[in-house]
């Protein structure tokens, strides 16, 4: 699979396979089982999905080499602050039973975020974490924290799709070179997106189905994407995208879908409580 060279040198598989909701009671073992042996070399989970011990277990039980394996996770709110975050991410390794990580991320970029990333920081110094990043940040918040970063985050993991292209927040990500990571990159199943007649127009142009015309979109646009899907067929299908390319005009006649609006507002007042309130991450 094609590999993308973060900023700070490290490569990432351009697709991953994302595990949000699978429970952590054996389920998410077998479904990152399952994705390895389709093919997928690259896992996004986190603290709050609560099934980092599934995820682990899974790619030390594949018999695939850990360097071939691509992991991210996550820190929770939560874990917010120096000290803490420091606990967090040494929870995230023991859970996981792994040496390290390949890729760590703020999960909601809320409270103190300029010592939690001090943390970050550091465990990537010490090997623990080979790249850092953050997720969830919006214009106003990347604003407001990243000029004061020390080591600008490989990645910023949003929502991102035909309907929700994120133009304002790619600019200022492209001055640090920070790659863009699409969560819901199908819209979550949105039905409007994938019966869109521009999508099955040309799904049957090329021979594939909508969502593989949408992620392919999604890989031009130059983003990192992970697709979900409980459906072996469509976790097999969603790899098979490098034996077709939009052409220009194709490209153009989806950037003219969006409509600026995802499917919450990260900058809306009571969204870090909420967030807290809703995940409790055990020790
Ligand atoms: P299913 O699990 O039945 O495959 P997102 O990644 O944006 O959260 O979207 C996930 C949703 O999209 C799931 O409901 C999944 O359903 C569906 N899905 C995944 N892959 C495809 C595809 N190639 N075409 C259509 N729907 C898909």
């Amino acid at each position: 699979m094609p590999s993308i060279t973060l900023n700070d040198g490290t490569k990432i598989p351009a697709i991953g396979f994302g595990v949000f909701m699978v429970p952590g009671d054996g389920t998410a073992y077998e479904m990152v089982k399952e994705a390895l042996r389709a093919g997928y070399r690259h896992i996004d989970t986190a603290a709050a999905y609560f099934n980092e011990e599934d995820v682990g277990k899974a790619i030390r039980d594949s018999g695939i080499d850990r360097k071939d394996i691509f992991v991210t996770s996550k820190l929770w709110l939560q874990d917010h602050g120096y000290e803490n975050a420091k606990k967090g991410i040494d929870r995230s390794l023991r859970k996981l039973g792994l040496d390290y990580i390949d890729l760590y991320l703020i999960h909601q970029p809320y409270g103190d975020v300029i010592e939690t990333w001090h943390a970050m920081e550091e465990a990537k110094k010490e090997g623990k974490l080979r790249s850092i990043g953050v997720s969830n940040m919006t214009p106003k918040i990347w604003n407001q924290f990243v000029p004061q970063f020390e080591i600008k985050p490989a990645v910023n993991q949003v929502e991102f799709n035909p309907f929700f292209q994120q133009r304002e927040l790619r600019a200022l990500m492209e001055k640090d070179n920070v790659r863009l990571e699409a969560w819901y990159p199908l819209g979550h199943g949105n039905k409007d997106l994938l019966t869109h007649p521009v999508f099955e127009n040309l799904a049957q142009k090329y021979h594939k189905n909508p969502g593989q015309i949408i992620l392919r979109f999604e890989l031009q646009e130059g983003a990192i994407v992970l697709p979900k899907s409980t459906n072996i067929s469509r976790i097999q299908s969603n790899l098979n995208l490098f034996d077709f390319e939009l052409t220009a005009e194709e490209m153009q006649s989806i950037r003219a879908l969006d409509t600026k609006k995802g499917s919450h507002d990260p900058d809306a007042p009571g969204v870090a409580q909420a967030l807290l309130n809703a995940f409790k991450i055990e020790d």
